[in-house]
């Protein structure tokens, strides 16, 4: 075989839904109002609990809130375009297995290896926001954590690692270990809490809002809030937990499309609301902080309320987690079933079906980051890898439809050749605003993906094999 023909070598349509054939046959029981209350449980986290300070301090100012809308924006595009991808191939691995399909087998490794990297920090992101609140919440109680170990290595600050962080990753490794699958009924409690307690801040903190505190309204100028909108892009991933839900939708073509973009809607008027009462209530500078929601209640002596936003927030994050973790477990697992890593981890244990390697995998991945590597430079890396993805697959949908007109999409983007465009154009500005070093770890991630995909999977990818056995 040429050695061009090897790398592009595509997954057929057929194959990669017969592997999935397992999980086949899922009930349509969902409905628009289900796939937002989906995607508000996978949004909702880390993203407006902390970035919204650290963003507000260090990049944009009060003017986070335009940063907010416009993050918003390109990931609706982008959202769209997942949507109908999942319509047509609903098999786990997500954008991985669909550009298998789309672009052949070097590209679709480049994506899944690109995804462990925005799965597997963003686990560490969400679990180092994690920490930060329950410490938080700790103190109020009197009790507090040696310096040394109460976040990310920063001996400057005399901090080396975050051990919650890394106890939350193992609970929720054990829970994935266990089976158990994310319930819809404790999802949709979940998202009343996060809702209910970002509305109490809200509320709460409008009476304290000093309308001084929004001048200068843009203290970084137009460009501070470019950057951090790239930043705080991180607030909106997890929406693609919508997407592959496609299947068990009961009306996708109409569903879907309100489903995705009312659960963005609600989450960036949310956001929205909660960076105007935030850089309202505390002067901008002073918000880069773990966790400045609450922090911002304590500061105008709101201490009980504080105290229960903190609580609403832990517990919110951690669906957030769980989402992020179960999703890095099932990348690990599709990459592992075609061979582009070794097959072992795609074992599942006899009993309660887990992939066990895949979840260890993601478990000390998830540990090492969150424990040593600050939340902030952690938070820009998941970006540029989840904008990557996005702008992949809305180049990748539109090849299809040209391509294969012919498969049987449940959901199509609507004007097909403006959306995907407008999606690329707006992921790719705003990856270009992150900065230089994050640009730099990107790179070397990338290669030591295709040091990988050459050593190994090249050689025992699945497809591969049978390429080679209908050759002979
Ligand atoms: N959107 C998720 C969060 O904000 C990653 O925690």
């Amino acid at each position: 075989m040429r050695f061009s023909s090897v790398w592009l070598r595509k997954k057929p349509m057929d194959y990669t839904l017969h592997q999935a054939s397992g999980k086949s046959g899922l009930q349509k029981a969902m409905t628009a109002f289900d796939l937002t209350m989906l995607g508000i449980g996978a949004v909702i986290g880390t993203g407006i609990f902390v970035m919204t300070g650290i963003v507000a301090a260090n990049d944009a100012g009060p003017a986070i809130i335009l940063s907010f809308v416009l993050s918003g924006i390109a990931c609706a595009f982008a959202a769209l375009c997942y949507a109908e991808f999942a319509s047509m191939i609903p098999a786990s691995g997500s954008a991985y297995t669909y550009s298998y399909t789309v672009f052949g087998e070097l590209f679709a490794w480049i994506l899944g290896w690109d995804l462990i990297l925005e799965y597997g920090l963003a686990c560490s992101v969400v679990a180092s926001g994690w920490s930060a609140y329950l410490q938080e919440l700790m103190k109020g109680f009197g009790m507090q954590l040696p310096v040394a170990i109460s976040a990310a290595f920063n001996p400057g600050k005399g901090t080396y690692v975050d051990v919650m962080a890394t106890v939350i990753v193992l609970l929720l490794s054990a829970v994935l270990l266990s089976g158990v699958k994310e319930s819809s009924r404790i999802n949709d409690i979940m998202v009343l809490i996060k809702i209910g307690v970002v509305l109490l801040f809200v509320v709460v903190g409008a009476f304290y809002v000093k309308p001084s505190n929004w001048t200068p309204f843009m203290p970084y100028g137009f460009g501070g809030v470019i950057k951090g909108a790239a930043t705080a892009f991180l607030a909106y991933i997890g929406f693609d937990a919508v997407s592959s839900a496609s299947e068990e939708v009961r009306r996708p073509q109409r569903d879907m499309p309100i489903g995705i973009l009312s659960s963005l809607a609600v989450c960036m008027i949310l956001y929205i609301a909660v960076s105007v009462v935030l850089t309202g209530m505390v002067p901008y500078p002073q918000l880069n902080v773990g966790d400045p929601v609450a922090f911002a209640l304590r500061f105008v002596h709101q201490d009980w309320v504080a105290g229960f936003v903190s609580l609403g927030a832990i517990l919110g994050i951690t669906t957030v987690l769980f989402v992020m973790m179960y999703g890095q477990t099932r990348l690990f697992f599709a990459i592992s079933r075609d061979g582009l890593l070794p097959k072992s981890i795609a074992k599942l244990t006899k009993k309660s079906k887990t992939p066990v390697i895949s979840i260890l995998l993601t478990w000390i991945m998830a540990t090492l980051f969150s424990a040593f590597v600050p939340l902030n430079e952690l938070a820009q890396l998941v970006n540029i890898g989840t904008l990557f993805a996005f702008i992949v697959v809305s180049i990748g949908v539109v090849v299809l439809r040209v391509k294969r007109p012919d498969i049987k999409r449940n959901f199509k983007v609507p004007f097909i050749y403006v959306i995907p465009f407008l999606a690329v154009l707006s992921c790719g500005f705003l990856m270009v605003n992150l900065s230089g070093q994050t640009w730099i770890r990107f790179l070397i991630w990338f290669d030591i993906g295709l040091i990988i995909y050459f050593v190994f999977g090249y050689r025992h990818s699945e497809l591969g094999k049978m390429i080679r056995q209908t050759e002979k």
